[in-house]
């Protein structure tokens, strides 16, 4: 029995000292210590044996038992140890690593350049002014000399909503919003949203942006105008970029021009941008109509002023050689990311 007591000693150091797993080790609590296990199973046929061979035996027995134990004890907290170990190396952080940012956005190239813009007009005096791109009749036609049977109302093709109601198609209602509201001198740039039922193609879109920009005071001339409007083209482009102003017709307007910059795909050449012109249309200006000044109770015997409206979208386009203007929209980020 003594030498089975030992035998189960040395196989219990020998397995446990194997054993890789926590879970190995409770087997192996279950085998020799548990109810069913080895050494119980001795212990029970202890009945058998002489009164002198019992307390022996039992001694033994039991320093066996506390020799398994401390040592399934120690090897559990070992291998806890050796795990807790292995567990932190893996979830190793390192703190010198660079992080990885989160991808910034960009700004879009048309905020881009209207905040050139504006910032430009600021320092010429101008003031930034805002309104609504759902506009009555009166502002963005009537008011500025276009009433309702006018011809030129067929050459912008207006959203309507109800009769008097509409998306504005121009932000030239600003120059009557802004005059009933504030005495001249003025002098103002009012960008915003505009709104055409026109089909949609490189230079051509049904939402696009306009700066509208006044200027309203005594003695405001034709000059003025060309001086601003040259100014701001050349602050832009550079000192290098060719204008010309062409006679037109607005009739809110008079006299009237047009403003061409030399085509930035071709050079004047003629191109698919330019439609085979060499030059792009830029803006449209003119010396505010009388009727105008007028309808917004400034005399026109007193003040003058002149007025223009740009084409926020063929700027950006002239300015970064953009040759779609549906790009612009279309949110993709290998455009965007570009800016
Ligand atoms: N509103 C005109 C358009 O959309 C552009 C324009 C022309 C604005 C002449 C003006 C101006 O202020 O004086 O075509």
């Amino acid at each position: 029995m003594k030498a089975a007591l030992e035998a189960i000693r040395a196989a219990a150091h020998q397995q446990l000292t194997e054993a890789k797993s926590l879970k190995e080790l409770d087997d192996l609590r279950v085998k020799f210590l548990g109810k069913k296990g080895e050494l119980t199973a001795i212990l029970k046929r202890m009945g058998g044996l002489s009164a002198e061979e019992r307390p022996v035996v039992g001694q033994l027995a039991n320093q066996i038992r506390e020799s398994v134990e401390g040592e399934l004890t120690a090897r559990t907290q070992a291998l806890k140890a050796a795990l807790l170990e292995e567990k932190l190396r893996a979830e190793t952080i390192d703190v010198t690593m660079p992080g990885s940012a989160p991808a910034p956005g960009h700004r879009h190239p048309v905020s881009l350049v209207l905040d050139e813009v504006k910032e430009i007009f600021l320092g010429m005096g101008f003031d930034v002014v805002d309104g609504p791109e759902v506009e009555t009749d009166y502002y963005n036609f009537e008011a500025l000399n276009l009433p309702k049977d006018h011809p030129a109302r067929d050459t912008q093709d207006t959203f309507y909503i109800s009769e008097n109601i509409l998306l504005r198609t121009q932000t030239s209602g600003m120059q009557v919003r802004t005059m009933e509201q504030r005495k001249p001198p003025i002098r103002i740039i009012a960008p915003g949203r505009v709104y055409r039922s026109d089909a949609l193609d490189a230079t051509h879109s049904p939402v696009f942006h306009q700066i509208e920009g006044l200027v309203v005071d005594k003695g405001i001339t034709m000059a003025d105008l060309k001086g601003c409007l040259e100014a701001i083209v050349k602050r832009l482009y550079g000192s290098e970029a060719v204008v010309r102003f062409r006679p037109h017709h607005f009739p809110f307007t008079e006299p009237s021009a047009e403003v061409d910059l030399q085509c930035f795909g071709c050079h004047g050449q003629g191109c698919r941008l330019c439609k085979g012109e060499g030059w792009i249309e830029i803006l449209g200006c003119g010396m505010v109509h009388p009727k105008v000044l007028q309808n917004c109770g400034i005399d026109p015997e007193v003040y003058s002023g002149f007025a223009f409206g740009i084409g926020l979208e063929r700027l950006v386009m002239g300015r970064y050689t953009i040759d779609d203007i549906r790009l612009f929209t279309e949110n993709d980020l290998r455009f965007l990311e570009q800016f």
